[in-house]
């Protein structure tokens, strides 16, 4: 746009509407105002007026065809779209976070993969078998899992819930096009010219009203075109699905119902249209039958119109239980959804007021902000992101060419918004947060327990952003329940939980190959993200009632899985069997597994107090099994760390998975090694001690022959940026930064969405928020420690690359209740205070800065701490 367009569009904007309009809208006409007057910009292109002083946000001078590259996502948890951003024509693609295909509700029969009661004593002979042989085979493994494994049943898939359509009666050229997904004020807009008419559509979803808003304006003096909306719902006839229903609720409300299976989980959207000026009418078609074929709303006239949608299904998070069949079935939605849409009844501009309220609140850049460098240049806001993606190289270790500081800060808060978007609901964010385009998605769209998952949730404490709720209620809601039962039939363990994998209390162990599902571990996975909370958050009344009772469930699951090692005969207590997510051979004593559990019964010691349990003989009994258990460090005959505990990895295995490795990232059993505690161990009959260094560097031998994230059935992003959390975690920015700008360069999409490999032909969030969290482990770091007397060491910018010489971070979080402020120029940290919550627990903390300890201290809470260098 030319300097002199924008001044007319502005004087437009401010002095040509009606007063009653001009308040109606001022929110949106005001901020788009004064952010033109600063915008004297003479190149051929810059960003929209309006578009973030910040640069926060994406643009585009084209509509979006492609869903998975172009489409630009809004969500408010519950519900969620993805807006192309077309002119006259806009196909806005609709999702709600519970609608699955599978499970209870498309087979009566569905119980969550596992084996029948009667079943019980032959599974377990089976497993007695399974563990025979591995500790007697000669190279400590097997292939035949037994009976262990069930088929999934109905599985199903998380699916879309079809598409919104907004027609305008408006042909001709279009001009001064714009689209733009402004982060901080959570928006999508559109804005153009045709028929001599400047029109700015906006999208939002509110949180504190479940539902999203579509807002068209003009700022000429003459009314919009009429405008028509009507849903269209995926067709899905064809799979033997009823046709939806659509029709009329009343003149201004459109509602869509339908299946998504049949039978299946009920659905249904309700949207309603509101104008200023004008008139609305709703026109449906009925079948010979009777039946609701469709329904359009009609405005003409008006100078100003929205549609506000809330959108449900029958699921029920608190139906999963025993007392429930675990049936997660739940009421027809549409009683709550009427009353959801009265609260939504209000005109657009008190919706989106009400948005930016809860944003300012749980979101804003006052409580959390990075910027890298000093903020955007002229030269990164004139170029529209599909160009930065385009135009985005590799930065190599020991050049100072390639990377882009405004792109990595974007996406950086991108994986925050996304988060913040998708997980604020009843469930948390899937694989692909809540952003679903077909009927049956890669993966299902589910919850994948054994890297993705866990990696969604990275940036969450460290950043500062209050979304685990669903996290957790997920747990003890849709897994933990049938996990009992899962512990009892497939372990003959009597108390505690297991979880496999995935989505409708889906516990056992799926058929297809162990290789994918024998992973009960999963649970102990996520139990740091349990710890993480209580010991970031301090939450005491939350730990009593939900964080602990999790944790120890979890806990005596693993307890009585533990068994003598009847192999290395070394005294020890190891799993059997086991193997590495998505990895063969199935054998004993894997690494990941053991040092996961390791530190689920840290976790306990060290949560114990606080939750008010006085069952001592349980807080005995995981000391003394802690004491015994194999703790997963071995180190093998190239120097690396081993993956199991046979010595028998390969130096050219360039799996996708850093199984192994957990413990350098996001765990801490290798990366915090403590030789008092973790060894000596006993190799071939002698005791072995090993130093933190050695435990490190072998660690580092593995990470470097486990290759860059491309080996095979290998390219996607999470992999990328998993190697690049690690390499930080080792202090090294060079790799951090390579890795990271390798994913940026290779799995990244000009809608900045992650995408599974370079085809990009598959969506899969998790490299978004892995992103995310790999550049807060270069910057800041806490990791874990074995015991609250432990003192916790905070280091400032371990692995800030080179490109990275400038810049400040306010509001990151470190366990402890700790937020640190900070600021680098030169690449040297210029100025650091540490702010700790009044609510935290004293702690012993040490300050380390470039491998030198600058402070240490016992915190006090309340306290705020300036730190010199
Ligand atoms: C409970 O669910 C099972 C399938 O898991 C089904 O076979 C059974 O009929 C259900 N019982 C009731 C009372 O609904
Ligand atoms: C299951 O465990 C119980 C008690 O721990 C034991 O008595 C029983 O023999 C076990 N069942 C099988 C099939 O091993
Ligand atoms: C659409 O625009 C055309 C041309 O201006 C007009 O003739 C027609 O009546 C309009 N349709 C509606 C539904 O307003
Ligand atoms: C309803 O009509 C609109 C406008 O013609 C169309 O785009 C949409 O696909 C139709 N929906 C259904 C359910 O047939
Ligand atoms: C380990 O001990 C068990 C039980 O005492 C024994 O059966 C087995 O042969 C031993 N294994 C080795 C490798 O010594
Ligand atoms: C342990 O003994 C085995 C068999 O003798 C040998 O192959 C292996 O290298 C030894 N391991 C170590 C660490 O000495
Ligand atoms: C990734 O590793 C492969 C295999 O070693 C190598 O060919 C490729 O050049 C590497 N790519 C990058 C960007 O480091
Ligand atoms: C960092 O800031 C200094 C001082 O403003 C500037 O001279 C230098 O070029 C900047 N470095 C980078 C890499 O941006």
């Amino acid at each position: 746009m030319h300097f002199a367009n924008v001044l007319e569009a502005a004087s437009h904007y401010l002095f040509s509407l009606p007063v009653d309009m001009t308040v109606a809208i001022a929110p949106y006409i005001l901020r788009v105002f004064a952010l033109t007057l600063g915008f004297v910009v003479h190149t051929a292109k810059s960003a929209p007026p309006g578009f973030p002083a910040s640069g926060n946000g994406l643009w585009y001078d084209k509509p979006g065809s492609n869903w998975v590259t172009e489409l630009l996502p809004i969500g408010n948890g519950y519900i969620a779209a993805m807006v192309p951003g077309g002119t006259a024509q806009e196909v806005t693609q609709l999702n709600i976070e519970s609608l699955w295909s599978g499970g209870p509700f498309a087979d009566p029969a569905y119980n969550g993969g596992n084996h029948k009661l009667s079943e019980q004593a032959a599974v377990h002979q089976s497993l007695l078998g399974v563990r025979q042989a591995i500790f007697q085979s000669p190279d400590g493994q097997t292939s035949d899992t037994g009976l262990l494994a069930v088929d999934a049943g109905a599985y199903g898939s998380y699916a879309s819930a079809g598409n919104l359509i907004t027609t305008m009666n408006v042909t001709g050229s279009v001009s001064n096009y714009f689209r733009w997904l402004d982060l901080d004020e959570a928006v999508a807009r559109t804005s153009w010219t045709q028929g001599n008419q400047p029109i700015l559509r906006e999208s939002f979803c509110a949180h504190p009203t479940q539902s999203c808003t579509q807002h068209t304006s003009t700022t000429s003096r003459t009314t919009l075109p009429a405008i028509t909306y009507a849903f269209s719902p995926l067709s899905l006839v064809a799979d033997g699905l009823p046709a939806p229903s659509v029709t009329c609720l009343d003149s201004s409300t459109l509602q869509l119902t339908g299946l998504v299976a049949a039978p299946g989980m009920a659905y249904e959207i309700l949207a309603k249209v509101g104008t200023v000026g004008g008139s609305v009418t709703c026109t449906s078609v009925t079948g010979t039958d009777g039946s609701s074929l469709n329904a359009t709303i009609t405005v003409v006239d008006s100078t100003e119109s929205w549609v506000t949608w809330v959108g449900g299904t029958n699921f029920d998070l608190n139906a999963g239980d025993e007392a429930h069949n675990f049936s997660f079935k739940g009421p027809d939605p549409h009683p709550s959804l009427v009353q959801l849409l009265s609260a939504a009844s209000k005109p657009a501009s008190a919706l989106f007021q009400a948005h930016l309220d809860d944003l300012k609140a749980t979101f804003s850049s006052e409580s959390f902000s990075l910027i890298l460098g000093q903020g955007p240049s002229r030269s990164d806001l004139a170029r529209p992101t599909s160009d930065l993606i385009d135009a985005y190289q590799i930065a190599y270790p020991g050049t100072i060419s390639g990377g882009n500081l405004y792109l990595e800060n974007l996406l950086f808060n991108y994986g925050r918004y996304l988060l913040w978007s998708s997980a604020r609901g009843v469930l948390p964010a899937n694989l692909q947060g809540k952003w679903a385009n077909g009927y049956g998605n890669p993966w299902s769209a589910d919850y994948h327990v054994n890297i993705n998952l866990q990696m969604n949730y990275w940036p969450a404490e460290s950043t500062g952003l209050d979304v685990t709720k669903s996290l957790f209620d997920y747990m003890e809601k849709n897994w933990a329940p049938r996990g009992a039962y899962t512990a009892q039939v497939l372990y003959n363990i009597s108390r505690g939980w297991v979880v496999h994998n995935e989505i409708f209390g889906h516990t056992g162990m799926k058929a297809g190959g162990p290789l994918w599902a024998n992973y009960p571990e999963a649970a102990a996975w996520m139990m740091i993200h349990v710890w993480d909370h209580f010991d970031y958050m301090n939450d005491v009344a939350w730990w009593k009632s939900q964080g602990w009772p999790l944790l120890k469930g979890v806990a005596e699951f693993q307890l009585d899985k533990l068994i003598p090692d009847l192999r290395f005969n070394d005294s020890t207590l190891v799993v059997n069997p086991c193997n590495s997510p998505e990895q063969s051979p199935i054998t004993e004593g894997c690494s990941h597994a053991m040092q996961l559990i390791w530190q689920l019964f840290n976790a306990v010691e060290k949560g114990f107090a606080a939750s008010g349990d006085t069952d001592t003989a349980f807080l005995q009994e995981v000391r003394d099994k802690r004491a015994r258990m194999d703790k997963g460090i071995h180190i093998g005959s190239w120097g690396q760390l081993q993956e199991w505990k046979v010595d028998m990895d390969s130096p050219t295995d360039t799996h996708r998975h850093l199984s192994h490795l957990i413990g350098v990232y996001p765990g801490y059993a290798v990366s915090e090694y403590t030789p008092s505690i973790q060894g000596p161990i006993v190799v071939n009959g002698t005791r072995t001690s090993y130093t933190t260094q050695q435990v490190i560097d072998a660690a580092t031998v593995s990470l470097i022959h486990r290759g860059n994230g491309t080996g095979p059935d290998a390219d996607s992003g999470w992999e990328k940026v998993w190697r690049a959390a690690m390499w930080a975690q080792l202090d090294n920015g060079d790799e951090f930064y390579h890795e990271l700008t390798y994913a940026l360069y290779e799995n990244f999409a000009a809608n900045l969405f992650s995408v599974y490999d370079s085809s990009a032909s598959i969506f899969q969030i998790d490299a978004n928020f892995g992103f995310t969290g790999a550049v807060m482990n270069a910057l800041i770091q806490a990791s874990d420690v074995p015991s609250l007397s432990t003192p916790l060491t905070i280091k400032l910018l371990p692995a800030i690359p080179t490109q990275w010489a400038n810049g400040s971070i306010r509001g990151a979080r470190v366990r402890g209740g700790i937020t640190v402020d900070m600021q680098w120029s030169g690449g040297k940290l210029t100025k650091s205070t540490l702010n700790v919550d009044r609510n935290a627990r004293s702690r012993p903390v040490r300050v380390v800065y470039q491998g030198r300890q600058i402070a240490s201290f016992s915190t006090s809470p309340g306290s705020t701490r300036s730190l010199r260098v």
